[in-house]
């Protein structure tokens, strides 16, 4: 007989065991009904002299996915997750978390409270808070570091990493890994529990460490914060937990999480984590099946084609590399066993792992050899003449029913679908150097893409483990065009009066990792050269046109591969190069500019400005769905800071 606590919260009986199931498609997440529930249960345990003991569990695939995230707009509502915690913690019945899937956030910290703890061996644990720019608020950064030590809990809750169930149970996160069938493990668990005093988490010591370690933890988390409070606050409360008292410490965590909630980067991040998960749902493509994909042909084993050929491979897909000559096919073999080699060195991947990936690779100059794959994505030289007619070939020879992609980033690839015989099975599948590295894949559907196509390619995508994002055919589609703007505005302050390092550190300073004239340098001048130059003859003369970079490369300086650019490059280090700062000048002389001291703010409110009304255009003409999926696209693949929500986020429009 099943009891029920409330919609989402049930309870069956076993032998004295009350089994708490919580029940809250689709991530079991701690909302008020489920934590109202969920102390029901509690105190219904309490009082029942027929109960020894509780285990608490999650239906379907999650334990609990975290606190309702959509409910941090609004006020807190009562039972608050801490009290149900705490509750849980205090019970003098012992209670078993069966962590069926992963326990994220909440969901953890209901597992720490916990009086003993089992996991499936495929579960995912963690206290990823930070990367909703908050910290955790329910006793994590408190009770962690009491199982798990200081060095530990500072770097699983301050960089947000989440760990398997070997590892927890490694680091004394959990208790033991089930063999089998968690909850069946947790309720034999509970009955041996039954009748002891229960060994509660907050009070535990936390282990003493080594003050140097657990600072190294912190710094290493820092390095990569990039002026982020989250992480340092996150820091602060675990080195708390070994200096105030229990309760103390969580009254401390509980008022930073309710701090860190409201602040704008909070915001800004609950509003990536929503616009991912918005960029997944495509109009047109309810009920509509991918078709079956098994093998991948990557024409072109360059630069970008090794790196979606490892992407390839990685996902499980057989790979059919095509290169012009044998040389050229050996060396693509190469490079991309070199980057497999690579993830071999850093513990990413083992010898057996690389085998099995290599020898799902044929990598041929036999262009024929296509015929054998069902998706076909071409990374060749990026000029239309040369795609034009390599599509004309693959038409011929790729079998019918293939779907044709291109790699392109700035053609059009309604102009290569034309020329084929299947534009409904052309699509553009944009991705970004390296491409076995970087997570965003703009998915570009072309006039003519029929909705499978589109699935096929988001559904490739997903599997490769990358962000897609779906854009309209347009020159540049949504990343490159948006960069456009920003690459124009940003040349525009040059002639009016700031250089390039004033720009970089304004940006810098306000979030980028990297300023643009640092970025321009590190991917070469030469690529917006050639369209500048393909451009001119169209280019509207009344329009304002900065020649600056131009003058640039044709002194030969196209950025940090030649050794100089807007910057000189030596050593990995960029400088301030004077012969940039005299061309600079001549050419605002030139125009008869008045040039004036452009302090920082406006630097970044006219670069942030030019990129939103920019993505304004782009929703207008209908080639983004979404403002939020621009911002992703900004995040994703040109380095926009996530923390500050995106172009469009930032200018309301988010
Ligand atoms: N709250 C509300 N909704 C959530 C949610 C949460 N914590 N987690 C996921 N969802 C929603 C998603 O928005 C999505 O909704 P949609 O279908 O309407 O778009 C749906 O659940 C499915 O999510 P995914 O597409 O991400 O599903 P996956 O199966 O790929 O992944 C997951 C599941 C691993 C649980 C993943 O959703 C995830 O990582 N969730 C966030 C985990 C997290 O950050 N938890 C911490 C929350 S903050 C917290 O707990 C504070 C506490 O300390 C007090």
């Amino acid at each position: 007989m099943s009891q029920t606590f409330s919609d989402t919260v049930s309870a069956r009986l076993d032998g004295g065991v009350l089994v708490v199931t919580i029940d809250n498609p689709p991530v079991n997440a701690a909302s008020a009904d489920m934590r109202t529930g969920l102390a029901g249960a509690l105190s219904h345990a309490s009082m029942a002299d027929k109960i020894v003991a509780v285990v608490i569990t999650g239906a379907g695939k999650t334990f609990v996915g975290g606190a309702d995230i959509r409910e941090f707009g609004a006020p807190p509502v009562g039972p608050l997750l801490p009290e149900v915690v705490a509750a849980i913690e205090a019970s003098d019945k012992p209670v078993v978390a069966a962590i069926n899937g992963a326990a994220l956030g909440g969901g953890l910290e209901i597992g720490l409270a916990c009086h003993h703890r089992i996991v499936s061996a495929g579960a995912k644990l963690g206290l990823p808070e930070v990367k909703l720019g908050i910290v955790p608020g329910a006793g994590g950064t408190q009770r962690l570091p009491r199982l798990a030590g200081l060095a530990a809990a500072t770097e699983l809750i301050a960089a947000g990493r989440l760990v398997a169930a070997a590892e927890a149970l490694a680091l004394g996160i959990v208790d033991a890994v089930a063999e089998g069938d968690p909850v069946g493990e947790a309720v034999a668990a509970a009955r041996r529990l039954a009748g002891h005093s229960p060994r509660r988490t907050g009070a535990l010591a936390v282990p003493s460490a080594d003050p140097v370690v657990v600072e190294q933890a912190g710094v290493r988390v820092l390095a990569k914060a990039r002026g982020q409070q989250a992480p340092v606050e996150a820091i602060r409360l675990v080195r708390a937990a070994a200096t105030l008292p229990f309760e103390q410490g969580l009254a401390e965590e509980r008022a930073t999480f309710l701090r860190l909630r409201d602040s704008t980067e909070a915001k800004a991040l609950r509003h990536i984590f929503f616009a991912e998960r918005a960029a997944a749902k495509v109009a047109g493509l309810d009920g509509v099946e991918a078709r079956p994909v098994r093998t991948i042909a990557v024409i072109g084993l360059g630069l970008m084609g090794s790196g979606i050929a490892v992407a390839v491979l990685d996902a499980g897909y057989n790979v059919i590399g095509v290169e012009q000559t044998p040389e050229a096919a050996e060396n693509g073999r190469q490079r991309i066993a070199g980057l497999f080699d690579r993830a071999v060195k850093s513990g990413r991947l083992d010898a057996e792992g690389r085998a099995a990936r290599l020898a799902r690779l044929a990598a041929t100059a036999v262009m024929e050899e296509v015929a054998g794959a069902e998706l076909v994505i071409e990374a060749v030289f990026d000029d239309l003449a040369v795609k034009t007619a390599l599509f004309e070939r693959l038409d011929a020879i790729a079998a019918p029913h293939a779907v044709l992609a291109t790699n392109t980033s700035y053609l059009d690839p309604d102009q290569l679908a034309a020329v084929t015989a299947r534009p409904e099975r052309v699509l553009g599948l944009h991705f970004f150097s390296p491409a076995n590295i970087m997570r965003l894949v703009e998915v570009v559907r072309c006039g003519k893409t029929a909705p499978d196509v589109l699935a096929t390619g988001l559904a490739v995508a997903k599997r490769l483990g990358k962000l897609p994002v779906v854009t309209g055919a347009t020159e540049g589609f949504i990343g490159n065009r948006v960069f456009s703007a920003y690459r124009r505005e940003a040349e525009f302050l040059v002639e009016d009066g700031a250089l390039p390092h004033e720009i970089d550190a304004a940006m810098e300073a306000w979030g980028f990792a990297m300023g643009p004239f640092a970025v321009f340098d590190l991917a070469g001048l030469e690529i917006a050269w050639a369209r500048r130059k393909r451009q001119a003859a169209t280019r509207d003369p009344s329009a304002r046109y900065v020649d600056i970079a131009d003058r640039l490369c044709e002194a030969g300086r196209f950025g940090q591969k030649s050794g100089r650019g807007w910057y000189a490059h030596a050593g990995g280090k960029r400088q301030v190069d004077p012969e940039v700062t005299a061309l600079i000048e001549t050419s605002r002389a030139a125009k008869g500019i008045v040039v004036r001291a452009i302090p920082a703010d406006e630097i970044v409110s006219r670069l942030l400005a030019a990129m939103a009304a920019e993505g304004r255009a782009l929703l207008d003409e209908g080639i983004a769905a979404r403002a939020s999926d621009i911002d992703l696209v900004m995040i994703n693949g040109y380095g926009f800071p996530a923390h500050k929500g995106g172009p469009m986020f930032v200018a309301g429009m988010g």
